[in-house]
């Protein structure tokens, strides 16, 4: 396979509903434990990949040039896949996030899954779906489960290496008309990015082991209930794991909050459809937004609960969607 000068890859993020929160190893980003999530039709990346003569990497992110971090970081992901290629060629990448970074949501989930993709093509590299969630995985944990589409497993992987840390589909749950409702919460001070919120929970809270410990039945559950379609089953699995792994974060020292007054209404309001008999469920991520699972004949109704809880700024309705593909190449 020559190497394009252009490639273009779009990936959707995915909401995790049995988290990943630990590494077993730093370097490789090898999960401390499986996970198992969703991937979106919404809040994705479109990813530019072009080797060229340039003397250094380049990223454009958003339609501007990113800062030092993100570009080394880039970077050495590149290093990778230049490693691979037995290429030196430098890349000007250019990414663009479908909602405003500035939101907190965009994701390296989908950052770094359409970046693998669209890098290792435009290197003439052709790597398999698991190989290519390997490499994904290096450059976020999240990113190696938006490869594939709709319901997504990782595997904690036992080898050294992490050629077997990779993620799989669950077709099982192909079809299966679910909705996650986003609800965006006024955005407080930076939190602490994820990598270093793993670690230092792991450092200091007293909850890590037992968090650690309860994943893989969460794992089981949760396949189990994607098997049968039961969304009470599923929503209570993805509602728990994001507790607990909220818990072992706020238990450390310092304390990890990522939530706010509105994070807290938010989960009280899908508490209350619930209650009302509307099967809805709460999941958090490393951030204050609520995110709410809900079946699509009931994300309307959802979305407008939420909107009316003070401190919601808005809410987005996003469905099952595919895995990480190639949208354009030039020669
Ligand atoms: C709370 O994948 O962003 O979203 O591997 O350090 O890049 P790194 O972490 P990242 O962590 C995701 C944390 C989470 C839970 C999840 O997506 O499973």
């Amino acid at each position: 396979m020559s190497a394009s000068s252009s490639v273009t890859a779009v990936a959707g993020t995915n909401i995790a509903l049995v988290k990943y929160w630990g590494k077993r190893d730093v370097g490789l980003n090898l999960p401390a434990t499986g996970s198992l999530s969703l991937t979106l039709d919404r809040l994705g990346t479109r990813t530019t990949v072009a080797f060229d003569d340039g003397a250094d990497d380049r990223l454009i992110l958003d339609g501007a040039p990113a800062g030092d971090a993100a570009t080394a970081r880039v970077s050495a992901f590149l290093d990778r896949v230049r490693a691979r290629a037995e290429m030196a060629r430098r890349a000007l990448v250019t990414s663009d996030n479908s909602v405003p970074t500035a939101a907190g949501l965009a994701s390296s989930a989908s950052g770094f899954a359409a970046l693998a993709l669209a890098a290792t093509r435009a290197a003439g590299l052709a790597l398999s779906p698991p190989e290519l969630s390997a490499l994904a995985r290096v450059g976020s944990g999240s990113a190696a489960r938006s490869i594939f589409g709709g319901f997504v497993e990782m595997a904690r992987g036992e080898r050294a290496d992490g050629t077997d840390a990779v993620a799989r589909a669950l077709p099982e749950g192909d079809g299966w008309d679910l909705r996650l409702v986003v609800a965006i919460t006024a955005v407080g001070p930076k939190a602490m990015g994820s990598t270093a919120a793993m670690t230092h929970t792991a450092r200091t809270s007293p909850f890590y082991d037992a968090w650690i410990a309860a994943v893989p039945a969460d794992l089981a559950a949760a396949r189990a209930a994607i098997a049968a379609r039961d969304l009470a089953a599923l929503g209570a699995v993805a509602e728990r794991s994001a507790l607990r792994m909220h818990a072992a974060a706020m238990a450390a020292d310092p304390a990890i909050i990522y939530w706010n007054a509105a994070t807290v209404a938010a989960i009280a309001a899908v508490r209350a459809l619930r209650a009302g008999g509307t099967p809805a469920f709460v999941t958090i991520d490393a951030g204050p937004h609520v995110k709410a699972l809900c079946r699509a004949a009931d994300a309307d109704a959802v979305a407008a609960a939420l909107r009316a809880v003070p401190g919601v700024s808005e809410t987005l309705i996003a469905a099952p969607g595919p895995g990480a593909r190639v949208v354009e190449e030039r020669q």
